[in-house]
């Protein structure tokens, strides 16, 4: 940022109250740090907040895909379709159970994964898919139901940043499985953390055992399992924020409807019919062509925390060298505008620039946000 910026206005604030320091304080002087009575109520919380029947709560987003996975019966070398524009933990959760990811390209107006292209991805081996609901606006969910349905493969979430997402006003988490995460960045959050939903028992004990080493009795371990359990610490913390999410969530909305009606020169982005986004990111796209890495740099020296969800796809990323399917252009540092695969993902990425949106920025930062991307825009 320059020194001279008039604002210093942070992609997000994440927020540790005076209720958030004495429940982490109880639970320290209870002296029971590991998974306790504190997750359980964290859990039934986070049940209410999705309408699903179970929540298990995890240590991390990525472990609670990795396990949802596991749990819906994803085994070594199947396949799970995902998008590739989203954050590599999409990827390498299905990796961690030891399956394969297979990219299917998004849409233009959403970043989700474009339903109609599923189909043709889906091999013998397809054991699941897993489109993810990114920015906080959910993907398609009947239509991928419906072809999940018809071969009769897994469907789950990846709700990672969609806490109270809604779909016709049902919030996300209960189609088949889900796992949200609960890093310090997300519209709330235990520091660390994840959270499984679902409404089916058998999924939600296998998610259990998964969790816990693959035991129900102590130690009889009936499948692999991991610990991939989360604190009485980090959930008294989740407990507390789980109570504001509704009031954050409505501040996030209110400034990208300010945003929404008052940006120019860029595209804002669209809500789908009868759809709520949480706008855990408001993302903005620049004319084709334009040089959106100056843009992004301009922003930020002038103090305004602008940034880019994700440089680089995953299927470009350098960990999957061996396994893009037709391009064999390096993408390590940059990468191929031209390259044939998934072309909107490749043009999107290109094009896409997030603001801050979090619930702290303030009205005076948000004209501030507007008047300074709108003279931007016009040398895009
Ligand atoms: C889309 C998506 N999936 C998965 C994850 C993984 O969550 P975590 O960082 O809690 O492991 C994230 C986290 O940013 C994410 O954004």
């Amino acid at each position: 940022m320059s020194t001279q910026a008039k604002f210093n206005i942070p992609m997000d604030r994440p927020y540790i109250g005076e209720e958030e320091k004495q429940a982490v304080m109880r639970v320290l002087e209870s002296g029971h740090l590991p998974q306790g009575p504190v997750v359980k109520e964290f859990e039934e919380r986070f049940a209410d907040l999705c309408d699903t029947k179970h929540a298990i709560a995890t240590s991390s987003g990525t472990t609670a895909l990795t396990t949802a996975l596991m749990a819906s019966g994803v085994e070594p070398n199947d396949e799970v379709i995902i998008p590739p524009f989203s954050f590599v933990a999409t990827a390498t959760s299905v990796l961690s159970a030891r399956a394969n990811p297979v990219f299917v390209d998004i849409e233009s107006d959403t970043f989700n994964i474009d339903p109609t292209k599923i189909e043709d991805a889906i091999t013998e081996r397809t054991k699941a898919i897993m489109p993810v609901h990114l920015y906080g606006h959910p993907a398609q969910m009947e239509a991928i139901k419906a072809i999940a349905d018809k071969h009769n493969i897994a469907l789950i979430e990846d709700a990672a940043q969609a806490h109270g997402a809604e779909i016709d006003g049902q919030p996300v988490g209960g189609w088949g499985m889900a796992g949200f995460s609960l890093y310090a960045s997300k519209n709330m959050m235990s520091g660390e953390g994840g959270m499984i939903t679902t409404n089916d028992d058998d999924l939600a004990e296998n998610a259990r055992m998964v969790r816990n080493h693959g035991m129900h009795q102590r130690y009889f371990h009936e499948i692999v399992g991991f610990n991939f359990r989360m604190t009485d610490v980090m959930a008294a913390i989740g407990v507390e924020q789980s109570k504001r999410l509704t009031e954050w969530n409505t501040k996030r909305s209110d400034n990208a409807e300010y945003y929404n009606q008052h940006l120019e020169g860029v595209k804002v982005p669209q809500v789908r019919d009868g759809y709520t986004s949480v706008w855990h990111q408001y993302t903005i796209t620049v004319p084709e062509g334009s040089d959106r890495d100056t843009f992004v740099q301009k922003l930020q020296d002038r103090g305004i925390g602008a940034y880019v969800f994700y440089p680089l796809p995953i299927h470009c990323q350098p960990m999957l060298r061996d396994q893009r399917p037709t391009c064999d252009t390096p993408c390590v540092h940059g990468f191929n505008r031209e390259c044939p695969d998934l072309p909107m993902t490749i043009n999107l990425t290109y094009r896409v620039v997030s603001l801050p949106v979090n619930p702290f920025v303030t009205d005076d930062e948000r004209d501030y946000i507007v008047e300074t991307v709108n003279t931007l825009a016009k040398d895009l």
